[in-house]
């Protein structure tokens, strides 16, 4: 069983994998699937700063990629408890709008708790895209 403070946990965990030497912005994720599985990320920069990927689209691909598209909640902790990017929200909300995500900070501590939805209002998709599974 995983509950919120244990995935908050791993999350904390996979931030220390953070490769962020050029915002020293460290970010982690860790996103539990509905068969239980956990999956992380963590941001990965560049020197081309463009080329910089969010720790939640890490792990969200790396969810998918492991062949479970059907995410149940994530959670994101920071230094700060900032919230998610545009471009993570889109892409969390793909696979489930009703997406729990959890933001937190190092301490452990919840600053927001919503849903994919909520964080992404007016959203675009395409029909048939993949929800509900
Ligand atoms: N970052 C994330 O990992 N997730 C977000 O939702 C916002 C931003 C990362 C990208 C970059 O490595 C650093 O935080 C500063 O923007």
């Amino acid at each position: 069983m995983h509950d919120k403070s244990q995935l908050i946990q791993e999350a904390i965990k996979a931030s220390k994998l953070a490769y962020a030497p050029y915002s020293k912005y460290f970010v982690g994720a860790a996103l539990l699937t509905k068969s239980g599985k956990i999956f992380t990320g963590c941001n990965v920069e560049n020197a081309s700063y463009g080329l910089c990927i969010c720790a939640e689209r890490i792990a969200v691909f790396n969810a998918v990629s492991n062949g479970e598209r059907g995410l149940s909640s994530i959670a994101v902790v920071t230094a700060d408890g900032g919230s998610s990017c545009g471009a993570c929200r889109q892409v969390m909300y793909e696979f489930n709008p009703q997406l729990s995500i959890i933001i937190a900070n190092f301490k452990g501590e919840i600053v927001l708790e919503t849903t994919a939805l909520d964080l992404l209002p007016h959203p675009f998709g395409l029909d048939g895209h993949l929800t509900n599974f």
